[in-house]
């Protein structure tokens, strides 16, 4: 079943031809994408791809100096971030901004209070996501007194919490232990059965080619490839771009 606005191929976001320039600087090139619904898609690249800052673009945080950018068919250019999360899209951020001087369960409900006014409800909502992102032993802990793994949870937590249709994961796997990226895919996996669409840009190249359905490769703000996993991994551009630069993560 598709929904109204949706394209009757099931394209949920596209980007379309999208360009963001800093100043001299053409952080993201003339880059188009789609990512189906129920899809798990990785985006990947060197460090300065682009990566976030088309997640940011998505988001309304910037506006692209060309292209558009469909989600359900309708353009979300000149959308404010806000009404963007209320559209049902949201994301983590790669550098976790929690609000610091607040409790991990006060960081959560903040998020389940876009979606219902009822403080007892939005709190039990908020209760179940602390649970099943493992924080249940730091519900009452200051964001700014958390590990760094356990704010990273948080990130993902406080976007659960929204209920989104899609979500846009910026590296929520970096510094986790080898189990702790396994627990990660687990999850991943049942929110996607559970009909969450997920983008997801990652430096952990084992996780994003064990979980992702397609991948999209980044380099210099130019889209340079799309396909399977195994595809990417054997593609020429791909791997030239990722060895013929220096301080590549590749962990
Ligand atoms: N607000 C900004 N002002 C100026 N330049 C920016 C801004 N945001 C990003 N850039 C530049 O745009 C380019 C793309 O940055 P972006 O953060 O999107 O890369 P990335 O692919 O997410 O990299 P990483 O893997 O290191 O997170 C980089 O050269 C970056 O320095
Ligand atoms: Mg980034």
């Amino acid at each position: 079943m598709t929904n109204q606005g949706e394209s009757a191929n099931g394209v949920l976001l596209e980007l379309q031809r999208v360009t963001k320039s800093f100043g001299g600087l053409t952080a993201v090139d003339n880059v188009s994408f789609s990512v189906l619904r129920g899809e798990i898609l990785g985006l990947i690249g060197p460090n300065g791809a682009g990566k976030s800052t088309i997640v940011s673009l998505v988001m309304g945080v910037y506006q692209p100096n060309s292209g558009d950018i469909l989600f359900q068919g309708k353009s979300l250019l000149k959308l404010k971030a806000n009404q963007v999360v209320e559209k049902g899209i949201c994301r983590t951020f790669q550098v976790e901004k929690p609000l610091l001087n607040m409790t991990v369960a006060g960081n959560v409900l903040i998020g389940a209070l876009l979606r219902t006014a009822d403080r007892k409800e939005a709190r039990e909502q908020s209760r179940v996501i602390i649970e099943r992102l493992g924080l249940g032993k730091v519900g009452h802990v200051l964001a700014k007194n958390l590990t760094v793994q356990d704010r990273k949870r948080l990130e993902l937590a406080r976007a659960l919490a929204t209920r989104p249709t899609m979500i846009l994961l910026d590296e929520v796997m970096a510094g986790l232990t080898p189990t702790e990226i396994d627990q990660s895919l687990r999850l991943l996996r049942k929110l996607r059965e559970e009909g969450v669409t997920i983008l997801i840009i990652e430096h952990v190249m084992r996780a994003i080619m064990n979980i992702s359905d397609r991948i999209v490769v980044l380099d210099y703000g130019k889209k340079i490839a799309e396909g399977g996993p195994k595809e990417i991994a054997h593609n020429p551009s791909v791997v030239e771009a990722y060895l013929g630069k220096k301080g590549v993560r590749n962990e």
